[in-house]
């Protein structure tokens, strides 16, 4: 049986919609309970019976691969039952509210709700209505606290802190809810975060946040010890922002010269998808330094710890 870090606080969230105002030990928690977790996946039998006769919906209003793929085992590794349903599928599309779709799945008892939608705090509104546990997988340009937390997992594993490292997170902040999760996770564990990409997508004003903002990547590069590269999210933008995907790249890209200029251990981390060639070079993603893959691997650990701790807070509040 595997046995999650323990310490006499006791976890209280039912629901996980973001990681801005989560405090330290609780971080720290769902980080240690990961990698308790992350031991299942080297066995045979990838399984144990934590969530047995649980029941998780599994509701993505928008695309995705990876977040949602890795809900679904994780909930089938905790031994939950798991039911998928995406926007095209449900009676979204016959004019039911968000709220009404939700209740109706509560209604037939699901424990757990993972929601990716395209509006910011479209989970949190549903974690005030529901009993159910509400996990974000993801609202708008908001969060995406999942995502940080196999990041920081995976930078934690591979060099062995996180407090004290330079992470340049570089592309589309403007539009991004990694960047925005990331940003609260690594500075809450006392990482130096420096956020670059073109100014129109990366405005000063995030500097308030404890970060610091360039638009020279290359004067960075050198400094970091972790680079998180981002696409750009066209699907959120509503004019141009930049001239053309080969200026950016041009500008912006790790292109191949850009990445022998990194420190030797400097992780290169994409959270994917990821477009080859525009924000990153095709070799460059499949490189030594690149840790894009063990990332998704670590998003299980990840997601299986979230889901144990917000289940077992269900009724304690
Ligand atoms: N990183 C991420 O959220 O990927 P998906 O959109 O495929 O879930």
């Amino acid at each position: 049986m595997v046995s999650p870090a323990t310490t006499e606080r006791p976890w209280t969230r039912k629901d996980f919609l973001g990681i801005r105002g989560l405090e330290r030990w609780e971080l720290e928690r769902l980080l240690d309970t990961a990698a308790a977790f992350k031991e299942v996946g080297t066995r045979e039998i990838k399984k144990v019976p934590a969530l047995r006769g649980r029941t998780l919906v599994n509701f993505f209003v928008e695309p995705s691969t990876r977040t949602r793929t890795s809900f679904e085992l994780a909930a089938h590794r905790l031994s939950a039952d798991v039911i998928n349903i995406s926007a095209t599928q449900s009676s979204l599309t016959k004019g039911e509210t968000l709220k009404d779709t939700a209740r109706n799945l509560e209604a037939l008892l699901a424990d757990i709700i993972v929601l990716r939608h395209p509006s910011a705090g479209a989970s949190q509104f549903l974690a005030e209505r529901l009993q159910a546990s509400v996990i974000n997988a993801g609202d708008g340009a908001h969060e995406h606290p999942t995502q940080a937390l196999l990041d920081v997992f995976t930078i934690r594993e591979k060099l062995g802190r996180v407090e004290g490292l330079h992470v340049v997170i570089l592309g589309d902040i403007l539009f991004s809810r990694v960047a925005r999760s990331n940003l609260h996770l690594l500075l809450a564990l006392g990482a130096r975060v420096t956020l670059c990409g073109p100014s129109t997508l990366v405005p000063r004003e995030f500097e308030v946040l404890g970060c610091t903002v360039t638009h020279d990547l290359d004067a960075v590069l050198p400094e970091a010890d972790v680079i998180n590269l981002l696409r750009v999210q066209h699907e959120r933008q509503r004019k141009e922002y930049f001239p053309s995907l080969a200026e950016y790249t041009v500008l912006f890209g790790l292109t191949k010269q850009r990445a022998a200029r990194l420190k030797p251990g400097c992780l290169v981390m994409h959270p994917g998808p990821i477009n080859r060639g525009v924000e990153i070079d095709s070799e460059v993603a499949d490189g030594l330094q690149s840790v894009i893959l063990e990332q998704v691997t670590n998003g299980l650990a990840a997601r299986m710890a979230v889901l144990y701790l917000c289940a077992g807070a269900q009724g304690v509040r």
